[in-house]
């Protein structure tokens, strides 16, 4: 995993964009993952000011999103979709047709999350996904206890998840209690993975993540397997890691070495890619 602690939340949201808008730089028909929550909020605000002031050509790149309630209707304000309309879509001026979130309104949501994994598969797979991590180790809506080889399907939240959300939310009481999510093992399956923090609410869960052993019981913690996972905090969520001075370390030596693994231009490099290959 590379890690690295940004001075602030704008620090870590820049640094953020840069990457996302790096893989559309190399790769214009790019596959990107996204995430709501407020920690990416910044990210697309800096995406969004990229694309003005280069002229990043979004108009090839495709979206799938991680999660969304079940429930909400696309137009319901707390709605995932609405969020991403309002935050990323809109400024970057995409298209309906290229992004992709799973349908929580789906008369069948087994059928939904089982279409959402075809239609990533036929986007040929996604390049960077962006995610941000639970006060209690969740990732997407994976919560404690999430199977860490789990696909796309329909997840009960956690009651700490509940209350976190709630603040988008009149009250607790209409917090949505299920959700449809993509699983681990879809989100280990992207290219890249790219996860952020903010605030000293998730000092427990990064640093589980990082230094505590790989378990259901903290979903984030299986992007110690994924071969290329960048997490970028700033310092109070840093605040719990035992090996810091290490990890800055290791972040000013690489500091010339590319941040992007080299199979999102070169499939044919992916190591997963080659161990298939090999069986
Ligand atoms: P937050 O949520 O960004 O609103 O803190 C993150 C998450 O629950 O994944």
């Amino acid at each position: 995993m590379f890690i690295k602690v940004e001075r602030d939340y704008e620090a870590m949201s820049q640094r953020a964009a840069e990457i996302v808008a790096d893989v559309v730089r190399g790769k214009p028909a790019a596959v990107l993952g996204l995430a709501t929550g407020s920690t990416p909020v910044g990210l697309y605000r800096h995406l969004i000011r990229i694309a003005r002031e280069e002229r990043l050509d979004f108009r090839q790149v495709t979206t799938f999103n991680l999660d969304e309630y079940e429930g909400l209707p696309a137009s319901h304000p707390q709605s995932y979709h609405a969020f991403m309309w309002k935050h990323l879509f809109e400024g970057l001026g995409l298209r309906d047709e290229q992004t992709n979130l799973l349908d929580g309104m789906a008369r069948d949501l087994a059928e939904e999350c089982v279409r959402f994994e075809e239609r990533i598969r036929q986007a040929g797979g996604i390049d960077i996904q962006v995610l941000g991590i639970g006060a209690d180790g969740h990732i997407a809506f994976c919560e404690p206890g999430s199977s860490l080889a789990g696909r796309t399907s329909v997840v009960s939240l956690h009651p700490q998840t509940i209350a976190d959300n709630s603040r988008f939310f009149e009250n607790e009481e209409h917090v949505p209690r299920r959700a449809l999510s993509m699983g681990i093992g879809t989100i280990l399956e992207a290219r890249c993975c790219l996860i952020l923090a903010n605030g000293a609410n998730k000092a427990d869960a990064w640093s589980g993540m990082i230094e505590g052993p790989i378990s259901a019981m903290l979903p984030a913690s299986a992007l110690q397997l994924h071969p290329w996972a960048i997490a970028i905090c700033e310092p109070a969520a840093a605040a719990k890691l035992r090996h810091l001075d290490y990890y800055r370390h290791v972040d000013r030596e690489r500091a010339d070495q590319p941040l992007l693994p080299p199979w999102i231009l070169q499939p044919e490099r992916d190591p997963r890619r080659r161990a298939v290959a090999a069986v």
